[in-house]
């Protein structure tokens, strides 16, 4: 089966010691997850290594960074290389979330970046694509979101490509408390694996796991989570509340 994701991003949330107590939290449910399933956590630089020496003991819980330059090394004062995440350990990265297109103005050639100096230090991009309000109310998402993925990663050899975790998160449903649909969100992912199998091959991107974003909560993830091209979720506001996530965790397929 196909790996199936329960990602938290804290994005810019929580002291140090509340995310040791959260981290905590969600360990001592001592969830089991399956070969297939894994649970990621990608918390602020500060916090990697408090994080990765609680998981790494845990079958299939990770630690993961929230962004990564799009450099290799030296004079860039403010920026974590993914050579620097790398020689902790770290095993996956955000990349491209819209927070980062938005407000740092992230564009594809940079992401392509990004992606590549992940996978040339074996860690694991997990690309976050999603179309905004605007173009989903003029029903252009589709080619939105495939012009988001061939830009930054069209240029990978079918072997690099295979690394790829994809997350999709529409920016109207990111903290807004309003989810796509399961229908939408199973349409779209439906779509992106087409796309995807159309440049890579099938079989590759029948085995890519292609998360869902947006007001996933544990109310929804259950419903969210069993649509067949949905293979988990990446969480912000619920992943900072441990009985949520830990409901979502047990969400997955
Ligand atoms: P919310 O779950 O708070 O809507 O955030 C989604 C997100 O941006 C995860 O990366």
């Amino acid at each position: 089966m196909r790996q199936q994701i329960a990602a938290a991003n804290w994005k810019m949330n929580l002291t140090y010691g509340q995310g040791q107590e959260l981290l905590d939290r969600i360990l001592n449910e001592n969830i089991v997850l399956s070969a297939h399933q894994r649970a990621v956590f990608a918390v602020p630089f500060p916090y990697l290594v408090m994080a990765y020496q609680r998981l790494v003991s845990k079958d299939n819980y990770f630690a993961a960074a929230q962004n990564c330059s799009d450099k290799k090394s030296g004079a860039y004062t403010g920026e974590v290389s993914a050579e620097m995440l790398r020689s902790i350990d770290v095993k996956y990265c955000v990349i491209g979330h819209s927070e980062r297109r938005e407000y740092f103005g992230e564009q594809d050639h940079t992401l392509a970046a990004k992606v590549e100096l992940c996978l040339e230090n074996g860690i694991t991009p997990i690309f976050c694509c999603g179309e905004p309000l605007s173009i989903r109310e003029v029903g252009a998402q589709n080619s939105f979101v495939e012009t988001q993925l061939r830009e930054a990663m069209f240029h990978l050899a079918e072997a690099q490509f295979r690394e790829i975790v994809i997350a999709y998160e529409p920016i109207w449903a990111i903290g807004t408390g309003k989810t796509a649909t399961s229908a939408q969100a199973q349409e779209m992912h439906a779509h992106i694996r087409e796309m995807l199998g159309r440049k890579f091959g099938k079989p590759t991107a029948d085995n890519i796991p292609i998360l869902y974003g947006g007001s996933v909560k544990a109310g929804n993830a259950r419903e969210i989570f069993q649509q067949p091209d949905v293979d988990g979720g990446l969480v912000g506001g619920a992943s900072l509340q441990a009985e949520e996530f830990i409901t979502i965790i047990r969400s997955l397929k």
